[in-house]
């Protein structure tokens, strides 16, 4: 079909079926700007506290907000949000449909007395210039911590207006010298927390990160940003536990989601992501840190992966501690992958060589299970395990992955023990683990996910 140098053939329906369940899913959030619920207010006669006792959604238009893209609306928001974060009801703070506010970096802590509600139904933007960060933290756009039982949704428009940092980011020149930039909605120390039916646009670097939170779904967003935008991962999720990512469609410069630090329980469900660098577990273990780090429970059930760098992907530095384990990639479909399965333990992303380590973060006990498409480069699966901590229980089933340029694909191992079942192309070159009865242990406590 479109596919011009990839050989589609028998996936193309696959993806079309993929592609349609993610509209279906991501599309309703269109019409749910109209929704909006009613204002709750005692009779005018009341005194200016009652009413606001009794109110429930605060719209920023009534704090000063303008909406017109230039007045800096910060402290109508601010100022919303502290009413309806001391009330002892469940609360909205709306930001309307059809306007633009312009919101300048922003710590909001909780906890609040009850749920809130933060709807974007119209559009908020971040400043363009860089220099309004100075003197504060270059972390961070939005920032949320301390929160719990706390809803972000309505169908709006979140957009970082990144385009002058990602022309000063050391990444689009080498000649910049390297300083962060901030992630557009970073959620800190947060519980109970949902996020959905959002569109992000442009960040400045990470779109949505979620830090040492518990009780997370994230679910019908688009996240977009081009395809160069440096470091613009999708969502990325550290030190949290009980994360579930669904039903989204993730186009960036980098992870579409990244996992990294002490994270664990994590669910991803449904997600179409490219471009972009796929869905990574990782870096871990990197060594100026001297970290001590695991991820393990992360189960990814149904992905498109389209022209990105990686597919599924797990990347270790070397010298690092710690696990990755009881991972699961499972009902894939891949597209113009350049690594479509990868485990990397010698990670290295600096601007010097990585020396050679004798430690490493053990990568144990992962799954591929019913991944198909098409790889960009001939070495479709690569596992470039570590000599003082060799990959143990990778398992491999029912695996397609043919070339876009013809030609057979390969897979490359070094250091990685496992077994297969069903087809396997490109052929596995896993050595059996020496370890039989542990890895038949691990396959039978692995059999509930398989058998779906
Ligand atoms: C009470 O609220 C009204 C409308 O919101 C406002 O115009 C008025 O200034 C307020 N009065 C006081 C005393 O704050
Ligand atoms: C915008 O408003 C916020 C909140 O009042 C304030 O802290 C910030 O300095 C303002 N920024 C500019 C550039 O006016
Ligand atoms: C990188 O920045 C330097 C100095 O600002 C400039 O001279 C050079 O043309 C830039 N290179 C690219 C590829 O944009
Ligand atoms: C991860 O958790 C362990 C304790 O469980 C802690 O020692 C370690 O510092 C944590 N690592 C990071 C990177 O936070
Ligand atoms: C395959 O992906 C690469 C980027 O990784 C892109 O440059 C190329 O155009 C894609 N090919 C097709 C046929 O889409
Ligand atoms: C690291 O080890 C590899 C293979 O064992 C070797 O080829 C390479 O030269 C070593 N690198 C350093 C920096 O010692
Ligand atoms: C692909 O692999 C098959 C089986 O090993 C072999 O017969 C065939 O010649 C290979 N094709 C190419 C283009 O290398
Ligand atoms: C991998 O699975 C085996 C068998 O269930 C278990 O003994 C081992 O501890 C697991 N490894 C990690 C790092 O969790």
């Amino acid at each position: 079909m479109k596919n011009l140098g990839c050989n589609c053939s028998s996936r193309t329906l696959i993806i079309i079926f993929i592609h349609i369940i993610i509209h279906i899913l991501v599309s309703p959030y269109l019409t749910y700007a109209e929704e909006f619920d009613p204002v709750i207010q005692l009779p005018h006669s009341g005194s200016n506290i009652t009413q606001t006792r009794s109110k429930r959604v605060f719209s920023v238009l009534d704090y000063g907000a303008r909406g017109d893209g230039h007045h800096n609306d910060t402290k109508a928001f601010l100022k919303a949000w502290k009413i309806a974060c001391s009330i002892s009801r469940s609360t909205k703070v709306v930001f309307p449909f059809g306007k633009t506010f312009l919101v300048y970096p922003t710590d909001i802590a909780g906890p609040c007395r009850s749920k809130i509600t933060l709807r974007i139904l119209g559009t908020i933007v971040a400043p363009q210039d860089p220099s309004v960060w100075n003197g504060l933290n270059q972390h961070k756009w939005l920032y949320f911590h301390g929160m719990n039982r706390l809803t972000v949704d309505g169908g709006g428009r979140i957009n970082g207006m990144g385009q002058e940092w990602w022309a000063r980011s050391c990444k689009t020149n080498s000649t910049n010298p390297c300083h962060p930039a901030p992630t557009a909605l970073t959620f800190h120390k947060c519980e109970n927390l949902n996020v959905r039916k959002l569109t992000m646009l442009n960040s400045q670097q990470m779109h949505i990160a979620f830090t040492d939170c518990a009780h997370v779904v994230a679910s019908h967003l688009k996240v977009l940003a081009p395809a160069f935008s440096p470091n613009t991962d999708g969502i990325h999720i550290s030190e949290s536990k009980g994360v579930e990512i669904k039903d989204s469609v993730i186009r960036t410069g980098d992870d579409c989601i990244s996992i990294v630090r002490n994270s664990s329980q994590v669910r991803i469900r449904d997600i179409s992501c490219g471009p972009g660098h796929g869905i990574s577990i990782g870096s871990l273990g990197k060594s100026e840190s001297e970290a001590w780090e695991k991820v393990q429970d992360v189960h990814v059930n149904g992905a498109y992966l389209y022209n990105t760098d990686n597919g599924v992907r797990i990347k270790t530095w070397q010298g690092g501690q710690g696990f990755a384990s009881k991972i699961t990639f499972q009902n894939i479909v891949m597209e113009n992958v350049s690594n479509p399965i990868i485990i990397d333990q010698y990670y290295c992303d600096s601007k010097h060589p990585c020396d050679n380590q004798t430690s490493a973060v053990r990568v144990e006990n992962i799954s591929f299970i019913d991944i198909k498409g098409t790889s960009a480069t001939e070495e479709a699966i690569k596992f470039a395990c570590s000599d003082s901590s060799p990959c143990e229980g990778l398992y491999l089933k029912n695996i397609f992955l043919e070339s876009c340029m013809g030609g057979n694909t390969s897979s490359y191992c070094w250091q990685a023990h496992g077994s297969t079942r069903g087809l396997v192309y490109p052929p596995t070159c896993l050595s059996r683990n020496h370890d039989f009865i542990r890895q038949k242990v691990w396959l039978d406590s692995n059999s509930a996910i398989d058998s779906i």
